[in-house]
């Protein structure tokens, strides 16, 4: 696929088949996530993979009960670190971070795809719940989740507005 073609293809998968994600794929997602750019290479972002089924449900439940998340057979829940990212002040710890973070899961995202794997953003959640499902510190913040898995069924694409609306080109 060019990357044009797995941008515009990827969609929200929301339902998965049960098979696991192969460890060498896993190990592929890893690497898109450390290899996204980062606001001073500070790299202010953490992840963690969960495969365990009772945490995936406790996930799902914190994420306003969307039951997908625990259906698939990898969770990967995206951290924003503050403390890394305070070096550049306030536009550090309230948009670097999540920027970090973001930059690392839109890669991920697309990768999947491409590797025939699904997911969805996941952003949905009482942010609270899932700092105390993980035990997080607390400059670890949660921004996304992102259920990874094979997909049992692709949606079709939502609309987009074209690009002279979200655009403006200026001379
Ligand atoms: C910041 C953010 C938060 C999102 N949160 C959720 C969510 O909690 N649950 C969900 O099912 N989809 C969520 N989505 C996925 C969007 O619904 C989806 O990307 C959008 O409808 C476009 O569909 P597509 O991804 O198939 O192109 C989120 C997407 C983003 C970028």
């Amino acid at each position: 696929m060019s990357i044009l073609e797995t941008i515009k293809n990827r969609r929200s998968i929301r339902k998965f088949r049960p098979e696991p994600v192969p460890a060498e794929l896993v190990d592929r997602l890893q690497q898109a996530l450390i290899w996204a750019p980062s606001a001073g290479n500070l790299q202010a972002r953490k992840f963690f993979f969960v495969y365990n089924e009772q945490l995936k449900n406790e996930l799902a439940a914190a994420a306003l009960n969307q039951r997908f998340v625990a259906a698939a057979p990898l969770v990967i829940v995206a951290c924003a670190d503050r403390a890394i990212e305070s070096r550049y002040g306030a536009r550090g710890i309230n948009l670097y971070a999540v920027q970090d973070v973001a930059a690392s899961l839109m890669g991920m995202m697309l990768l999947a795809h491409d590797e025939g794997l699904g997911s969805v953003w996941v952003g949905a959640f009482h942010e609270d719940e899932i700092s105390r499902l993980l035990d997080l510190p607390p400059n670890l913040i949660p921004v996304a989740m992102a259920p990874m898995g094979y997909p049992a069924k692709v949606p079709t694409a939502p609309p987009r507005v074209s690009p002279a609306e979200a655009i403006s080109e200026l001379y």
